[in-house]
């Protein structure tokens, strides 16, 4: 029993890591977006999106920190930049980011019993969501030709 729980509880710390990692991999990636941008809507996007994640890569490093004891390699390790060929390239890349963590944050969900885990967790979920669906729009008003139009504005 102890072992199973063991093994549950490595995976668990495991999963915390590589979210930990892509957050910071996401923050640096935004802050390219977010130079990119030519519209308020775009600096604006990214750079609170960029903010939400560097919140979430410290909420990931503190609640690591108190279940191994030590501060997470992945807090420390460089992040590269991200290879961008456009900037609509670019959002669509964020929209697959975030659905990614979305999945990444659900599975982290059901490996843990621990309600305050779970809490952190959750919080981490609804800003991913509010940012996919930021990120939809935006590629809609940057990425796609007469949407203005269209809407009837
Ligand atoms: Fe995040
Ligand atoms: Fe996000």
């Amino acid at each position: 029993m102890s072992m199973h729980y063991g093994d549950r509880h490595y995976e668990l710390i495991k999963e915390l890591k590589a979210a930990l990692l892509d957050e910071r991999k996401t923050a640096v990636f935004y802050a390219q977006m977010r130079d990119l941008s030519t519209s308020f809507a775009g600096v604006d996007s990214f750079a609170e999106a960029r903010k939400d994640e560097l919140d979430h890569a410290t909420a990931l490093t503190r609640l690591l920190e108190r279940l191994t004891g030590t501060i997470p390699e992945e807090a420390l390790q460089p992040v590269c930049p991200t290879e961008i060929s456009s900037y609509c390239e670019g959002i669509k890349m964020a929209i697959q980011g975030e659905s990614a963590a979305r999945v990444e944050y659900k599975r982290i969900l059901q490996k843990t019993q621990s309600r305050e885990i779970q809490d952190i967790i959750r919080e981490i979920f609804n800003d991913e969501e509010v940012h996919l669906a930021k990120f939809r729009i935006l590629y809609d008003i940057e990425c796609k030709p007469g949407y203005y139009a269209e809407s009837g504005d």
